[in-house]
């Protein structure tokens, strides 16, 4: 089966700058020329959807000038970025729960969720005050609204239903997980649908990581047998 998912725990920036004496923010914003080169290398290679986890609803606790500058970044980058993205056939997609952020910001994201390239070759989607358990929870509550309106009922339920509750909803679930910066954790990034994804780790910190990178991790992937469930006899048939 091919490659139709690839989602990235982007990890790694603070430390990128303090080997280098820097504030973090630096490593900030150095990261986001690997975001630059990670995504033309995504669509360069044909992979039809990207998720990038940019600010998890966790990082609201750190330093107050950090968040503050992440967020500036994100505006910058995104009055920057988006004509070059649409011109590479990007289509820009924002998942978490968006309402916690400036209204500016908001605005901004609906905005650019809005444009649509001429020739569609990648849905980028970045998660922002994104949490995996937000996800699940708010799908349950959308879905208990929709059983008490009669629209719809408890027996129909089934992971396909609920899937049409969830962020990404409309895409194929994640077929690779890779986090950079060396730990081996999920950081409550997306949970249902990595469900059956191949997980890399490595010690790469995110603003060292770019195409050469991916490459490597996408040939080691498609040397790894997923089964599913099933044997491996039963997949070589
Ligand atoms: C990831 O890098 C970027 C965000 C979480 C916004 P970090 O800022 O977590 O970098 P480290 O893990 O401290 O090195
Ligand atoms: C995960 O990184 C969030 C993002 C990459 C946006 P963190 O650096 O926040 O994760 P923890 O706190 O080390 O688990
Ligand atoms: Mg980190």
């Amino acid at each position: 089966m091919s490659l139709q998912h690839i989602a990235i725990i982007m990890d790694g920036n603070g430390r990128w700058a303090t080997l280098r004496k820097r504030p973090r923010t630096f490593g900030h914003q150095a990261g986001t020329k690997s975001v630059r080169s990670v995504i033309q290398a995504c669509v360069k290679l044909g992979v039809p959807n990207l998720t990038l986890f940019a600010f998890s609803s966790e990082n609201w606790s750190r330093p107050e000038k950090e968040v503050s500058r992440l967020m500036d970044l994100f505006m910058r980058s995104l009055n920057k970025e988006t004509p070059e993205l649409l011109q590479q056939g990007v289509k820009q997609n924002f998942i978490g729960d968006l309402g916690r952020f400036s209204e500016k910001l908001q605005q901004k994201m609906r905005e650019v969720s809005q444009l649509n390239p001429s020739e569609l070759r990648m849905n980028l989607n970045i998660a922002v005050n994104y949490g995996g358990r937000w996800d699940i929870v708010n799908a349950a509550k959308k879905l208990a609204m929709d059983i008490q309106q009669g629209v719809k009922q408890i027996d129909a339920i089934d992971e396909t239903v609920f899937d049409e509750y969830m962020s990404l909803k409309d895409l194929p679930a994640v077929d690779l997980l890779i986090r950079t910066g060396g730990e081996h954790r999920i950081s409550n990034f997306l949970l249902w649908q990595i469900a059956y994804a191949e997980l890399f780790f490595t010690d790469t910190l995110w603003p060292d990581f770019g195409e050469q990178q991916l490459s490597d991790i996408i040939t080691e992937f498609n040397q790894r047998e997923r089964r599913f469930g099933k044997t491996s006899e039963q997949i070589n048939a």
